[in-house]
């Protein structure tokens, strides 16, 4: 077998329609969708029983190790549309020093910083972009916190659709570079991710774009499946006990959620599922908030602020399907403070030897949280999720120069 016969051989696929989040209401498949006619996400359905017959684990384990592998599971049907940059399997890596240090158990991260352009946000966008490109689509607009667009650029560029990307004005500077860089026409403004979004809502009708803002077209939480296929199979077809995961859209969440449902359903896995645990920023919580209080739906959180831009994300038009799979999963939501945050991020960078993102750091923040609090046991396995590399984030400068000119005092060293 070929390193690219992912890329290569045509497969079988198995979608059957699109189902309404909320109605149930059945959509056509292999058409341009965004939201349901109820105004909610729309999840792509396959024929599970097809699949079952189609795909042995055997016959998986021959293949790449990339994120097409799964394609029996993913909504593009044909290869001529598969849009790759090269989509690795990432690796789960432990964390024995910080586990020992803390009184934790088990403690593993899966590090999605090895995708192309540095996040997690490319699976969902190579799937998006693969899907417009099958359905002829020209013109794709999102607004972002920077990594999401900088993927869409780059996916979109490659596939020579056009672009038009909005952040928020504080968006880290190497994300509106990335993708600018890539091809994109990239927009800072002066609000938050979703005043951007209202941007790109508006320009749907008058420019006649795309809007791929998360959960509005129905291909980014497929690709962000592939998270929850991957892992399970690097669990030796099984799941961790906790997963904590930084919340913002949720789509990863939501999407690991579906994978594992769908994992059963193919006799790939068992009935037991991982406490799913969304991780956001003290000072952007509405999942949190929401969870606490009961509620269905996640309102609005007035003067987000976080330096974990990536979750900084006020609302959620998926609050519904975050605060359920929290819920029915048995997790919980938890918040972190700035501070606990760059401490974890410190902390495991100078530890471990591992330069987390603030997003990926917030998991490790809220893990070490949980531990205290009783809400994990240090019997349980838990897995992290560091969403992008830390590379892709200012750093603190270092400024100790020795002047080789001049004797150099070794006792310092
Ligand atoms: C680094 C990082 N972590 C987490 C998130 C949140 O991901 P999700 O939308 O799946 O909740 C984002 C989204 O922008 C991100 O960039």
């Amino acid at each position: 077998m070929r390193y690219d016969d992912n890329l290569t051989a045509e497969r079988k696929t198995f979608v059957t329609h699109l189902e309404c989040a909320a109605t149930g209401e059945r959509h056509a498949a292999d058409e341009i969708h965004n939201l349901s006619r109820a105004g909610k996400p729309l999840l792509v359905r396959y024929d599970l029983g097809g699949i079952k017959t189609a795909l042995s684990k055997d016959a998986l384990a021959q293949r790449a190790p990339d994120l097409w592998r799964y394609r029996e599971l993913l909504p593009v049907r044909r290869v001529r549309d598969v849009v790759s940059l090269g989509e690795a399997v990432t690796p789960i890596m432990p964390l024995p020093k910080m586990a020992a240090k803390i009184g934790g158990g088990e403690l593993l991260v899966k590090d999605e910083g090895r995708l192309p352009t540095g996040s997690f946000k490319a699976r969902g966008l190579v799937m998006a972009v693969s899907m417009a490109k099958a359905l002829g689509i020209k013109h794709m607009a999102m607004p972002t916190n920077g990594n999401a667009g900088a993927a869409l650029a780059a996916y979109a560029s490659h596939a020579g659709i056009k672009t038009t990307i909005f952040c928020p004005e504080d968006t880290p500077e190497v994300n509106v570079s990335e993708i600018g860089l890539q091809g994109a026409e990239v927009f800072r403004v002066n609000g938050l991710i979703d005043d951007c979004g209202k941007i790109v809502g508006e320009g749907k009708a008058k420019v006649g774009w795309f809007d791929v803002s998360t959960l509005k077209e129905p291909y980014r939480i497929e690709g962000k499946k592939t998270m929850g296929l991957e892992l399970a199979e690097q669990f030796g077809w099984s799941v961790p006990d906790v997963i904590f995961y930084p919340t913002g859209g949720g789509t990863g969440l939501i999407g690991m959620w579906k994978a594992f449902a769908e994992l059963e359903a193919i006799g790939f896995i068992g009935s037991k599922r991982p406490r799913m645990v969304a991780v956001q920023a003290a000072g952007c919580a509405p999942m949190v908030r929401a969870y606490e209080q009961g509620s269905e739906h996640a309102p609005r959180w007035e003067n987000a602020h976080t330096i974990a831009s990536g979750i900084r994300v006020p609302q959620a038009i998926g609050d519904f399907l975050i605060l359920r799979t929290v819920r029915e999963s048995g997790g919980f939501a938890i918040a972190v403070s700035d501070e606990a945050i760059s401490e974890g991020l410190k902390e495991v960078a100078r530890e471990e030897g591992f330069l987390m993102c603030p997003e990926g750091a917030a998991t490790y923040a809220a893990y070490k949280q949980s531990l205290a609090d009783g809400r994990v046991k240090r019997s349980e396995q838990a897995l992290l999720f560091n969403c992008a590399t830390g590379l892709k984030y200012p750093l603190p400068p270092i400024r100790r120069t020795l002047d080789r000119h001049k004797p150099i005092d070794f006792s310092m060293f």
